[in-house]
């Protein structure tokens, strides 16, 4: 359940050498692409301004020597002689994107310019979308050619029409420029390195952390809307599997599980996988919270030959083992 079934799926020299900047790579998918790429033989710059992150997730990684970290903001950052940009920077947890819309907003605008200004020269781009571009969906599962039921200017619009608006900028530099762009809509990954500690944690850790701690566990609304989540080694996989294939070039992908689950079953199934005697309780639903959540994955097993193999029950005990660790320091 580590960084090895991702490296063990690609051969050895792959990515030897090449240049590739991970924007967001001290976040949670960021530091395992840094760290499955470094290990694959890749020179590998991780950008972050830490703004949501921890360092202690690329710590282990400074002792490569094809491994760098530039601590800068992108919106700010003008990326220069890379093969490969991933541009992942992003606060992608609902409380916390709520609380800080333009932090939200700039670096799906301003930070994917300078991501795709710096394409022009002949990187290969990733953007790291997400299911929230098709809001409260009215196709389950959704294609990647639903266009969505979004709210413009509602508290969610920080988040999901920046994400809109970056899906909409890649494909101008991809039909004006030329740029080979390639979009990950990302539906919820989860694992090891998501934030155990963070007051605007997403679901999985909040409820992995209040069920270690007896604490009851809180649910947003009636806990009937439903999520499809992916091991964070099968969204990587993906990740890197659009890097190299060149039938994604430009091109959108759903990368997401089909095991849709209500939220309410999802927190009763980490009650018992931790053991803990946490209780239930409801809190106020959030606003424009989408009623269902799961993907048409079809495209990714047609052009990617990609499907999760991550039991949402392996997933889980593996993550809660992880968040066991770090609550016992
Ligand atoms: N994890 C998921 O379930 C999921 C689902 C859909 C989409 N995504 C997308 O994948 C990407 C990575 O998500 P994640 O789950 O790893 O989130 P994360 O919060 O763990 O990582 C995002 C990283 O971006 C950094 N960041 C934020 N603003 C920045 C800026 N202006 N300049 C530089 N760095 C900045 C943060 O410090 C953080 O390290 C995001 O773009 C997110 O929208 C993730």
């Amino acid at each position: 359940m580590s960084v090895e079934l991702i490296v063990s799926q690609f051969s050895g020299d792959l990515f030897r050498g090449r240049r590739i900047l991970v924007t967001g790579g001290a976040g949670f998918l960021g530091s395992w692409l840094c760290e499955a790429l470094t290990i694959l033989g890749a020179n590998v710059s991780c950008l972050d301004n830490l703004s949501t992150s921890r360092v202690e997730n690329i710590m282990h990684l400074k002792k490569y020597g094809n491994f760098k970290f530039i601590k800068a903001d992108i919106s700010e950052y003008h990326p220069e002689g890379f093969d490969f940009i991933v541009h992942g920077a992003s606060l992608p947890s609902p409380d916390d994107y709520m609380r800080r819309p333009v932090d939200t907003m700039l670096p799906n605008s301003l930070g994917l310019l300078n991501c795709l200004e710096a394409a022009r020269k002949g990187s290969i781009v990733l953007y790291t979308s997400t299911s929230e571009v098709y809001g409260d969906a009215e196709i389950i599962p959704t294609p990647e050619d639903y266009w969505g039921k979004v709210n413009p200017i509602g508290l969610r619009s920080c988040y999901d029409e920046s994400k809109r608006f970056g899906e909409a900028l890649c494909m101008a530099y991809y039909r004006q420029y030329g740029v080979d762009v390639r979009v990950a809509r990302i539906f919820n990954s989860y694992g090891p390195r998501l934030d155990p500690e963070s007051r605007y944690a997403r679901v999985i850790p909040r409820f992995i952390m209040q069920a270690l701690r007896n604490e009851p566990l809180t649910i947003h609304g009636d806990g009937m809307q439903t999520r499809s989540f992916t091991y964070v080694t099968d969204t990587v996989n993906a990740l890197i599997k659009m890097l190299i294939n060149d039938g994604v070039r430009g091109e959108v992908v759903n990368i997401g599980s089909q095991n849709e689950v209500k939220i309410i079953d999802l927190a009763k199934m980490i009650i018992r996988l931790t053991g803990s005697s946490s209780k239930i309780v409801f809190t106020e639903a959030r606003p424009d919270d989408p009623r269902r959540r799961c993907p048409d994955i079809s495209k990714a097993r047609k052009l990617l030959n990609w499907e999760p193999k991550i039991s949402l029950e392996d997933g889980l005990k593996y993550t809660i083992e992880w968040f066991r660790r770090q609550l016992n320091g």
